[in-house]
């Protein structure tokens, strides 16, 4: 398999449905790469893997040093990595943390969080060469409520307003989390780059999830999740025998010792 273009992302919009996944390691990346047509770093790291009540908590530096590893275990999907919060608060410092990710990374683009307050970053970084994804629907760096979104008259000609501007701004896909099916199945219609989305219906144009949710790892299940195996009680059946197989004098074995 080749390398994926942006273009190729591009492209798929009403044709064949995008499929990305997250990853923050080298291992989990070597499998998703196999597979996916996108890899997100996502800033979801922080309270997955790191153990954080919330992703405000990512640094930069904890970003990139995961967005390495995965590079690292990747070579065809299109590597995109979140801008931790705090990252992007003005178009100049964003384009700097943009392209710090991007030279030390050799990721492929980057996402951020946002509607209408982030057209001006997104003009300025793509103006800029840097590609970008947006995010609009539920935000974890900022929200407050975790509940779906687009129930209000109100909230939904935010969110679609936000979907237009964001698209003409210049990014090349759209993250929609947690949005009522017929308000995204509008947005997909409505805009010019795909959609992907996380708890936002068939209707979009690609699907995202965290892995560690679809193997049972996070020990997160929200409605929008589908488990598709349970890693963590394959990894404590391990632990267990193991621990087991050492108290008994059991391992090491003969098989297990160097004999001269
Ligand atoms: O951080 C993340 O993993 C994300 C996805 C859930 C879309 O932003």
């Amino acid at each position: 398999m080749k390398k994926i273009k942006i273009e190729r992302i591009l492209n798929k919009k009403g044709k064949s449905p995008i499929v990305c996944l997250t990853s923050y390691t080298k291992p989990i990346a070597e499998i998703v790469d196999k597979y996916c047509d996108i890899i997100l770093v996502g800033d979801s790291l922080g309270t997955v893997l790191h153990g954080m009540k919330t992703t405000k908590e990512v640094s930069i530096d904890t970003m990139i040093l995961h967005a390495k590893s995965v590079v690292r275990g990747s070579k065809n999907s299109l590597i995109v990595v979140d801008m931790p919060f705090k990252t992007y608060t003005n178009k100049y410092v964003a384009y700097k943390n943009a392209k710090r990710i991007i030279n030390l990374t050799k990721c492929d683009a980057v996402k951020l969080e946002g509607g209408k307050s982030v057209v001006n970053i997104v003009k300025h970084l793509t103006k800029k060469k840097i590609p970008v994804m947006g995010h609009i629907g539920l935000l974890p760096q900022s929200s407050k409520n975790f509940k779906y979104r687009g129930k209000s008259l109100n909230e939904r000609k935010k969110l679609l307003r936000d979907a237009i501007l964001l698209s003409n701004s210049g990014v090349f896909a759209i993250v929609i989390e947690c949005v009522v099916k017929d308000l995204a199945e509008k947005i997909t219609r409505i805009v010019s780059v795909p959609t992907i989305g996380i708890g936002a219906s068939k209707y979009c144009d690609g699907q995202v999830l965290v892995i560690d949710d679809i193997i049972g790892l996070s020990g997160f299940y929200p409605k929008f999740v589908k488990r598709y195996a349970n890693v963590a009680k394959i990894i404590e059946m391990s632990v267990k025998k193991y621990c087991i197989d050492v108290r008994k004098r059991k391992f090491p074995g003969p098989k297990n010792t160097y004999n001269n």
